[in-house]
């Protein structure tokens, strides 16, 4: 089948990590690595989609911080691994990093890694992928009504809390895809989602390849978009 309309956006809710390792006979922590790598690896293909202009995954939720320290180190130092082993390449096809969520209470090699990487390719104009690290979707909407007030306006509206969204200037979110089977939103980019289109696939996020891409996007395509018309 033929994809006759992509998304400009789309979003991956990262699930089944462990999920995945303990299917497998693995280490919990085992499933986060092969996620960062899938994750990487997903970037790449994206770049193969020039229709496809932002991409927004969920690294970290305000959430995470419940898990134990020796899983939150974990990820730490996979998103240190990650960009250590990938950026170079990612950036070698244009791809632009952006974070949302407060980067503040990490450790401060990890806060000055990511505002190195974002700066290192801030000029880049291909694939935008926003990171959300340490992000609720809450608090993105409570911090953009904050950022629009400061302008001194009275009333806000629905164009001045979009505008201060940590993902502006992306446009919504056309397509969110959560992997391993779960059917929930958690608190991510709850704004940006309004007409999103939904998709859950049953695959574990370290198993999420070109090939389970490429069925997103047909279903996608396939799918009548209305956006409350007729
Ligand atoms: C969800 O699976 C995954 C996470 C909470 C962490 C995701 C983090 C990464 C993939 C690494 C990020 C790397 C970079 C470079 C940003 P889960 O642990 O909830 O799995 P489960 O549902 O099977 O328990």
């Amino acid at each position: 089948m033929k994809i006759s309309t992509y998304p400009t956006h789309i979003a991956f809710i990262m699930d089944g990590n462990r999920r995945w390792a303990v299917k497998h006979g693995f280490n919990k922590l085992y499933g986060h690595e092969k996620g960062a790598e899938a994750l990487a690896d997903i970037i790449e293909t994206l770049t193969k989609y020039p229709q496809i202009r932002y991409a927004s995954f969920f690294a970290f939720s305000t959430e995470n911080w419940n898990r134990g320290k020796e899983e939150i180190d974990a990820i730490f130092e996979l998103i240190r691994k990650t960009f250590d082993d990938r950026l170079e390449e990612l950036k070698s096809y244009n791809v632009k990093f952006v974070c949302m969520g407060d980067i503040s209470p990490f450790p401060d090699d990890l806060k000055n890694m990511l505002l190195k990487v974002l700066d290192s390719c801030k000029n880049n104009t291909g694939l935008t992928v926003n990171l959300a690290i340490n992000y609720g979707g809450k608090s993105d909407i409570v911090r953009a009504v904050n950022k629009a007030l400061e302008s001194g306006k009275k009333q806000i509206t629905e164009q001045d809390i979009e505008e201060n969204l940590y993902s502006y200037p992306a446009p919504p979110i056309d397509l969110v895809v959560r992997t391993s089977g779960e059917m929930r939103i958690s608190n991510f980019m709850l704004f940006q989602l309004a007409y999103s289109e939904l998709y859950f696939p049953k695959v574990c996020w370290p198993a999420f390849d070109e090939k389970q891409l490429l069925k997103a996007l047909k279903i996608y395509s396939k799918r009548n978009r209305r956006f409350g018309g007729n």
